[in-house]
């Protein structure tokens, strides 16, 4: 950020660098470490899905270049399918600037409306078995905005969501192929854990642990 400069040759100032490491820490940050722990937590629950995942990582050899993971296939469908079933940002808001009737509900210019993101994301006419983790639908098609939205959509879409798609990869791939991990034997099995609330996201109600193997 220090290095960047504006159209006219100017640096950032203290203020707008202030600014922007704000908004890196509130929205950027718990969003993105929710989403990495429920995929490491989704793939550690589903062996067969993990061993795939295992095998692309390793084809693409020791310690790649940052780019050559964000053009690998089922790292990317992984993390969808993480956004689809976990989205950190339940709700999408929007306040009307006119008057609106959703499906014979009239609605006021000023009535604030929400989309839910996780009933979206498992609309059982979109998603065949809505609540199974199966990464491989986003090999097989392309969704449109209107069904998968993790990032909300239009001109208001998240600022960050390019900046957190390739962190997400970088740091799944980096921590599945540094060391190896088993789920805490309460969280191997049972239920799902409830997502809850937590400042600005949701995320897991309890801590997900896992033990480093040797
Ligand atoms: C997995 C990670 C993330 C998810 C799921 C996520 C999700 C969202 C969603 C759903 C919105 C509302 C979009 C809308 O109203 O249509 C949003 C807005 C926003 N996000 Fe993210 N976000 C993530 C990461 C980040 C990161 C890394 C940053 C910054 C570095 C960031 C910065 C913002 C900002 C500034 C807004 C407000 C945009 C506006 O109102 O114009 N987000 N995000």
């Amino acid at each position: 950020m220090l290095s960047t400069r504006y159209e006219d040759g100017s640096a950032i100032t203290a203020t707008d660098l202030r600014e922007q490491l704000r908004t890196l820490l509130v929205a950027g940050h718990e969003t993105t470490a929710t989403a990495l722990v429920w995929a490491l937590y989704r793939l550690h629950r589903e062996p067969a899905v993990l061993e795939r995942l295992l095998g692309e990582l390793s084809s693409a050899g020791t310690d790649p270049d940052p780019a050559e993971l964000m053009k690998l296939p089922y790292l990317d469908a992984v993390c969808q399918e993480t956004l689809r079933l976990h989205p950190p940002v339940p709700i999408v808001l929007r306040r009307l600037t006119g008057d609106f009737t959703l499906r014979g509900a009239p609605l006021a210019a000023g009535d604030t409306m929400g989309i839910s993101v996780h009933l979206l994301h498992t609309d059982p006419a979109v998603w065949p078995e809505p609540r199974r983790f199966r990464p491989e639908r986003f090999l097989e098609r392309r969704y449109g905005p209107f069904e998968f939205a993790p990032f909300g959509g239009g001109h208001r879409r998240c600022v960050g969501a390019a900046l957190a798609d390739y962190e997400l990869r970088i740091v799944l791939a980096t921590v599945l192929t540094s060391v190896r991990l088993r789920l805490a034997p309460r969280f191997a099995h049972g239920p799902t854990p409830l997502s809850v609330p937590h400042t600005i996201t949701v995320g897991p109600r309890t801590a997900i642990t896992f033990d480093v193997q040797p």
